[in-house]
């Protein structure tokens, strides 16, 4: 028998000596499209590689009714290339106007998958979101009824509460009470960034998630300020000191069911991100796997991604996992673009910082 060190040991050998990885075919459970010349541009870079995203609803004007999503999608399944299998997972953006039988419709007709809440003045586009917490009981217990998860941009908007408090101000003040009222509502915090987030997730159990972007398991706030502003590095909920950055790797590679890939590719032109006031959003689209791959495996944690990024997303919105899978294979560091070009104006590529070595084959 081995022991801890023997053991931990072979873990690392059978992790080193790993070349390829062939998995389930991965989902993107939180994506911005955008639309128009920009979602002619970055769809591709997620539907290469996914099969299905969870689109986020804050164009402006905002994805509102169960008509805007219908048309919405169209949009997106036109500007697929040819030859394209990608499925949009559509949602709506909860309003305190939203109509619960419209919700409920949309629903049974298969057209959503979830509605989402921001709160008002939270991040990017979020002026018609929510402020009043008390005027969307009657769609949320709708939504409980019928098994409509509810995904969350969780952070206060208060001007007093600290930036990089607001993701824990929220559960204790927002969330915690609004899931107490509403029993059997299923909830997807969205982006989680903090250690009390993954805490409260994993205590939260079987009707509660959480979606972990890519680069939330590469940067902490240093990343974004040490040295020099790092525009491209900025983004809602900001990322916070190192202690939370491990605790979400932790968490995204465990396997456990609560926690799921949801990139929060969010796309801007460099002429929106590198200026004064710059806008948040980190475009991942492109190099998502491969920053991935290189993630899990720098925590011999190869062996969990199938569940992170193709497993417990499908499970958690009951669906099932995609029959097709994809194969990564380890290599010479792999070139990708450092932006793409849209007819909006060039985009950036995330940059992890370090180089990448898996790429997908096949
Ligand atoms: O960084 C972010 N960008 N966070 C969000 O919540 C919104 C997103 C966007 O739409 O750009
Ligand atoms: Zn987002």
């Amino acid at each position: 028998m081995l022991n801890r060190a023997g053991a931990a040991r072979g873990k690392l050998l059978t992790a080193r000596a790993m070349t390829t990885l062939t998995i389930r075919r991965p989902d993107d459970w939180h994506l911005h499209l955008r639309d128009g010349a920009m979602l002619k541009a970055v769809l591709p870079e997620t539907a290469r590689h996914f099969a299905r995203a969870i689109i986020m609803p804050n164009l402006v004007p905002p994805v509102v009714t169960g008509d805007d999503a219908a048309a919405y999608r169209g949009r997106i399944l036109e500007a697929l290339p040819e030859g394209a299998a990608f499925e949009p997972l559509m949602t709506l953006y909860l309003t305190e106007k939203t109509d619960p039988e419209d919700v409920a419709r949309a629903h049974a007709g298969g057209l959503i998958r979830a509605v989402k809440l921001y709160p008002a003045g939270a991040t990017t586009n979020s002026a018609s979101g929510v402020r009043d917490f008390d005027r969307i009981r009657p769609v949320l217990e709708r939504m409980a009824e019928i098994g409509l998860p509810l995904c969350v941009h969780g952070e206060v908007t208060d001007a007093e509460v600290d930036i990089f408090d607001r993701e824990k101000v929220f559960i204790d003040r927002v969330l915690e009470p609004l899931r107490e009222r509403t029993p059997g509502l299923r909830v997807v915090m969205e982006h989680i960034t903090t250690r009390d987030g993954v805490e409260y997730v994993r205590a939260g159990g079987p009707d509660i998630g959480a979606t972990i972007t890519t680069h939330h398991l590469v940067i902490n706030r240093n990343h974004i300020l040490a040295g020099g502003i790092r525009p491209h590095y900025y983004c809602l909920p900001v990322a916070k000191r190192e202690i939370h950055r491990l605790a979400l790797r932790a968490a995204a590679t465990s396997g456990e069911d609560s926690f799921f890939l949801g990139t929060d590719s969010a796309p801007h032109v460099d002429a929106a991100k590198e200026t004064a006031c710059g806008c948040a959003g980190c475009f991942t689209a492109t190099n998502t796997l491969s920053i991935l791959a290189e993630v899990f495996e720098q925590d011999e944690a190869l062996g969990t991604l199938e569940a992170f990024a193709s497993l417990n997303g499908p499970a958690f919105y009951g669906l099932s996992p995609n029959d097709e899978t994809i194969t990564l294979s380890r290599g010479a560091p792999v070139d990708y673009p450092e932006r793409i070009e849209t007819g909006d104006g060039p985009v950036t590529v995330f940059d992890p910082g370090f180089p990448l070595h898996w790429r997908v084959t096949d």
